[in-house]
């Protein structure tokens, strides 16, 4: 959510910060701004709107070799000029971005409002432009240590001041910021997506960190201004990956990847020879293995669902009790921590701020807390005991669908290692192995389908409501399903449990509202196809997501033919067609697939 940018350096900053911007967009998209540190002083352009805008409406006289971007998803107050970021102080000395939110910004309004300053934003941010510029401290680091012992609340921040014209000053505390080392150039950002084109030599600052960025270094130090040590190291990492390519799209792309992917995270990890699963990262020994008693896995959007996936996986193969819940409600409810159960959080971008809050309050009432994470060395990644890394690669797009795939693998793969442990047989091991390995094409055959599935999405698109039906192991593909049409179309796009059907929903079921079941050759494809008819018998048109041969009886239905594979791997083989049709859906009704309306693709506030 929010994306910050900072250069300072040898060259015209504003081109890069643009630059910069456009691949921060997916985090936030409603407003942007840039400030550089020129010879005449500060400048500031920010507008509502996306970053192109603001590249269009660039002041001609823009110089200045430090400067500082932003691009905003509003949390106080609306998407407006005034309130997109950079925010300055009263005397325009200062000028500061921020992600996070200042939980004490009401109090220090008012303090520094009584104090006589003038705070034309409704932003909680602008504070922090006010603070530093009323601190007496004699450097800049002081101003900026000043201002923050007077904050509660999450930042990354980053900051300059015309008194100071070499340098940066960042900050970091709940909300991601790293530093890119150049020649003779150093860069600031909070996701290595806006500077990965320049550099990939990189130091990540940990919560409660300072640093100082001129043209030829950067220091690092403690919210006291004690130094710390910190390394830039470089990352073996493409750039390429952080591009759309030939693609119309973003999510086209990573739609694509998922073969290439699967392999990844599956890579290395599956042992033939005893039919299980190798999972270092989790740091657990058989006798721990053992002991679990229950496992809860906890995640957002996308990730819950697929954590519903991952429970059934976790109950069919080791036979553990197992069930998901929304991260963000589980906090709130005082939740009961055992000792016996394993804690499984689900992120990709290992932000989520719900889902971190969850993993804190679990940890400090002593339970083991796992993570199944997709960007390494993430806020999620770092808080968890252990964890499953799902080396997707890079995810921009804001609907998920390559790190979701990667998800339900780790959770294939989590389930086969607690499987083993216990009664799944080695046979029943290794079957599930082969299913795995056998994923990758399946998931190639599926995208092969795309054009098909495109006709499809646009009649779908022409319908206001949609219903998303399954059973069981069904049940959470047909909530992911719905999730993504709801996201990208803006569809009204319900899921319900087929069986549920014709205990409410069947009332709304019309030729004007079509339904798309999962209906897997399985021990409920006879009661899935009598919940067809029911539909049928109402007119209502229906999109079947099954295996070939599967008997519709006389029902009059668009099928759509997934490869089979062992039965619990059949709930990611049946994700893929709904991505596509979400997909083509949005795509017909000529939205922004990348950047959907009111979304963003981290939710870095609660
Ligand atoms: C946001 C996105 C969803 C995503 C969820 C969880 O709400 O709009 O698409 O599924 O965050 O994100 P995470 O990074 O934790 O997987």
């Amino acid at each position: 959510m929010c994306g910050i940018v900072g250069y300072v350096g040898t060259q015209q900053a504003s081109p890069i910060l643009v630059e910069g911007l456009t691949r921060l967009e997916h985090r936030g998209y409603d407003s942007a701004g840039l400030a550089v540190l020129g010879s005449t002083g500060v400048k500031v352009a920010k507008r509502a709107g996306r970053v192109r805008d603001l590249a269009d409406g660039l002041p001609k006289r823009f110089a200045g070799k430090v400067g500082i971007g932003h691009t905003r998803w509003a949390t106080h107050g609306p998407a407006n000029d005034v309130n997109a970021h950079p925010h300055t102080d009263a005397k325009g000395l200062v000028a500061i971005v921020h992600n996070g939110i200042i939980d004490n910004a009401a109090a220090l309004r008012q303090r520094l409002a009584d104090e006589g300053a003038d705070l034309v934003s409704d932003t909680d941010s602008e504070v922090l432009a006010h603070l530093v510029g009323r601190s007496g401290a004699d450097t800049l680091e002081g101003k900026v240590s000043d201002a923050l012992s007077a904050v509660e609340g999450t930042y990354g921040l980053a900051v300059l001041h015309a008194d100071f014209p070499d340098r940066l000053v960042v900050a970091r505390n709940g909300s991601p910021l790293l530093v890119g080392v150049g020649d003779r150039e150093m860069y600031v950002a909070s996701d290595l997506a806006a500077i990965v084109r320049h550099t990939t030599t990189v130091a990540h600052l940990d919560d409660g960190e300072i640093a100082t960025l001129t043209a030829t270094g950067f220091t690092t130090y403690r919210l006291d201004l004690s130094r710390t040590a910190r390394d830039a190291t470089t990352l073996d990492i493409d750039p390429a990956a952080y591009e759309a390519g030939d693609h119309e799209s973003f999510m086209h792309k990573e739609m694509l990847e998922q073969p290439a992917a699967a392999v990844r995270v599956l890579r290395g990890r599956l042992d033939e020879r005893f039919g299980t699963a190798h999972l270092g990262g989790l740091d657990m020994d058989a006798r721990e293995t053992r002991a679990i008693r229950r496992v809860k896995i906890l995640g957002c959007g996308s990730a819950y669902y697929v954590g519903q996936m991952g429970a059934s996986l976790v109950e069919e193969l080791a036979r553990i009790p197992a069930d998901a819940e929304a991260a963000s409600e589980f906090r709130y409810r005082n939740p009961i921590i055992e000792p016996d159960t394993l804690y499984v959080a689900v992120s990709q971008s290992g932000e989520t701020i719900d889902t971190l809050l969850a993993v804190q309050e679990i940890r400090r009432k002593g339970g083991r807390v796992i993570g199944l994470v997709n960007v390494v060395g993430s806020a999620i990644a770092r808080e968890c005991d252990g964890g499953i890394y799902l080396h997707a690669g890079p995810e921009v797009a804001v609907a998920s669908t390559k790190a979701l795939t990667n998800m339900f693998l780790g959770f294939a793969l989590l389930a086969l290692q607690l499987g083993r442990v216990r009664d799944l047989s080695i046979a029943d091991g290794r079957r599930l192995i082969a299913g795995l390995q056998r994923l990758p094409e399946q998931i190639e055959e599926v995208l092969a389908q795309e054009e098909a599935l495109a006709a499809l999405a646009g009649r779908l698109a022409e319908a206001e409501s949609l219903f998303f039906v399954g059973r069981v192991r069904g049940f959470p593909v047909a909530r992911e399903g719905a999730q993504k049409f709801k996201e990208i179309s803006y569809r009204h796009a319900e899921a319900y449990q087929t069986s549920e059907l014709k205990h409410g929903p069947l009332a709304l079921i019309s030729p004007d509202v079509p339904t798309v079941a999962i209906v897997p050759e399985d021990e409920l494809t006879d009661r899935n196809v009598g919940a067809l008819h029911e539909i049928a018998a109402r007119r209502g048109p229906l999109v079947v997501v099954t295996h070939e041969g599967v008997d519709l009886g006389d029902v009059e239905a668009e099928r759509v033919v997934v490869p089979r594979n062992e039965r619990e791997l059949d709930p990611i083989l049946m994700t893929i067609p709904l991505q596509l049709l979400a997909y083509h859906a949005a795509l017909r009704l000529g939205h922004d697939i990348d950047k959907p309306r009111n979304l963003a693709k981290s939710v870095t506030v609660e």
